[in-house]
C-alpha cells in the first residue's frame, strides 16, 4: 500500500530538483559560446585550441553535470591566464549530452565533426560513455572521462582514458568508514539502479566489500534512476532490520531513496555511492540527507599550489568548498593542457594536421604525469588513472534542512 503523503513529497522534491537543474543548466548554456573556431582538418590557422566538453547540462543528470561545467570553466580561465599552450589559448566547446546515450552520442559527433575539437572531456555518465566513447574511438579522437567510474571504461578503446578513479578503488572506503564509526554493524542491505551501468558496477564492489568485511548481506533491491517512489524497496529493506544500507544510484533517485528510508523510520547508517556525491541532493532529502557517508576522490584540503588556486577560484565564485565532480573536470582539462604543452615542445602543434594532432596528443596524454587538484596522477598504458589519495565525507545538514555540507571524516 502506497503512502499518499510520501508520494506527494516525492513529487514536490522531484519538481524542485528538475527546476534547479534546468535553471542552472540554461544559464551555463547561454554563457558558453559554441561557435566552431577552427579550420576543418587543421589547427594551423586557429587563434585558439578547441577542447570538447560533453557534460549533461539538462535532465536530472545535470545535477552532476553542472558541477563539472563549473570545474572545466575554472580550468579554462586559469590556464589561459597562464598563457594557454605556449601562447595560444585553449577554447572549451560545450555540447550538452543531456542524460541519455543518444544525447551523448550526438554531443560527441558534433564535437568531432563540426567543432573539430582536438579531444573530448566527458560524458557525465558511464552509461553514456559505453555508447559515445566508441564514436570517438572510431574517429581516433582522445576522450578523457572526468566522472565515469564504472569498471572497464578505459578498456573501451585506445583513445579512452579517465581521471575519475574506478568504483573498485573508491567505493570500499565508505563501507570501512561506516564500520569505523559503528563497529556493531553486522547486517547490510544493498540497493542499486539496475538501468545504470555505473550503479551496476558499483554495487558489485559494494557487495564484495560487504562479504570481504565478514558482514551479512541481507538483501539486494533494485530500482530505476527514473523512479521517484521507493516505498516497496524501502519497506522490504527496513523489515529485514539492517544496520547499514548501501545505495548505488544517481542524485535525484538516490536522494529520494534516502528520504523515503528515513521517512519510513530507518535509523541505521547509510552509505551512498559516487552518483550521489553532490550537494545537489540536499534539496531532495533535505534534513534527512544528514549522516550519509560518501567516498571521495578529492579533498579541498589536498596540499599543493594547483589545488590552492582551484579551491580559491571555486570558493570565490560559489561561496562553498569545491566538490569532487568539479575538481575532476578541472583535472581532465589540465591533462589536455599539460599534454598539449609537452607535445608542442616536441613538434609544433600548429603544424600538425588535425588527425595527426589527435593521435599524437593521445600518446602524450598516456605518457605524462600531472600535478592536479586531485594530487599527482598518471595513466596506465590502457588509460586507467593512477591516483594516490582517497577520502570519505559525511553529509551534515542544518536542522531545517536548507543548508548542508560534506564533512570529511578522519
Ligand atoms: N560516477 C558516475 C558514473 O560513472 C557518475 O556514471
Amino acid at each position: 500500500m502506497r503512502n499518499p503523503a510520501a508520494l506527494t513529497t516525492t513529487f514536490l522534491a522531484t519538481c524542485t530538483i528538475l527546476l534547479t537543474a534546468c535553471g542552472d543548466a540554461n544559464r551555463s548554456n547561454n554563457s558558453v559560446n559554441n561557435s566552431p573556431n577552427n579550420t576543418p582538418g587543421t589547427t594551423g590557422t586557429s587563434a585558439t585550441i578547441p577542447i570538447g566538453i560533453a557534460f549533461a547540462q539538462t535532465s536530472n543528470v545535470a545535477l552532476l553535470g553542472q558541477e563539472q561545467v563549473a570545474g572545466a570553466k575554472i580550468a579554462e580561465k586559469y590556464f589561459n591566464d597562464q598563457g594557454g599552450i605556449n601562447g595560444t589559448p585553449i577554447k572549451l566547446v560545450f555540447q550538452d549530452t543531456s542524460g541519455d546515450e543518444a544525447g551523448a552520442i550526438n554531443a560527441f559527433q558534433t564535437l568531432i565533426n563540426k567543432d573539430k575539437v582536438i579531444g573530448i572531456v566527458g560524458p557525465t555518465l558511464s552509461q553514456q560513455a559505453f555508447s559515445a566513447d566508441p564514436v570517438a574511438e572510431r574517429a581516433k579522437v582522445p576522450v578523457i572521462g572526468a566522472s565515469n567510474t564504472a569498471n572497464k571504461i578505459p578498456e573501451i578503446g585506445d583513445y579512452v582514458a579517465r581521471v575519475s578513479a574506478p568504483v573498485s578503488i573508491v567505493a570500499p572506503n565508505s563501507v570501512k568508514a561506516a564500520l569505523k564509526q559503528n563497529p556493531q554493524i553486522k547486517k547490510v542491505a544493498v540497493l542499486y539502479a539496475q538501468n545504470d551501468a555505473f550503479s551496476k558496477s558499483e554495487t558489485e564492489i559494494f557487495q564484495k566489500t560487504v562479504k570481504d568485511q565478514g558482514l551479512e548481506l541481507l538483501t539486494v533491491q533494485k530500482f530505476q534512476t527514473s523512479d521517484t517512489d521507493f516505498q516497496s524497496q524501502a519497506t522490504n529493506t527496513i523489515n529485514l532490520k539492517p544496520d547499514l544500507i548501501i545505495i548505488s544510484g544517481l542524485a535525484a533517485d538516490g536522494g529520494n531513496l534516502v528520504r523515503q528510508l528515513r521517512e519510513l523510520g530507518y535509523k541505521g547508517s547509510i552509505v551512498g555511492g559516487n552518483g550521489m556525491n553532490t550537494s545537489n541532493i540536499f534539496p531532495v532529502c533535505k534534513a534527512l540527507c544528514d549522516g550519509v557517508l560518501i567516498a571521495q576522490a578529492y579533498s579541498p584540503e589536498h596540499p599543493g599550489e594547483i589545488n590552492n588556486v582551484f579551491r580559491k577560484a571555486y570558493v570565490d565564485q560559489y561561496k562553498k568548498e569545491p566538490p569532487q565532480f568539479s575538481a575532476q573536470a578541472f583535472a581532465a582539462v589540465q591533462v589536455y593542457v599539460d599534454a598539449l604543452q609537452a607535445l608542442d615542445k616536441k613538434s609544433k602543434i600548429n603544424k600538425l594536421a588535425l588527425p595527426q594532432l589527435r593521435t599524437e596528443l593521445n600518446r602524450q596524454i598516456l605518457a605524462g604525469k600531472y600535478n592536479t587538484p586531485l594530487g599527482e596522477i598518471a595513466f596506465t598504458p590502457i588509460g586507467e588513472v593512477i591516483q594516490k589519495d582517497f577520502y570519505v565525507a559525511q553529509i551534515k545538514m542544518d536542522k531545517d534542512g536548507n543548508k548542508g555540507k560534506f564533512s570529511f571524516v578522519k
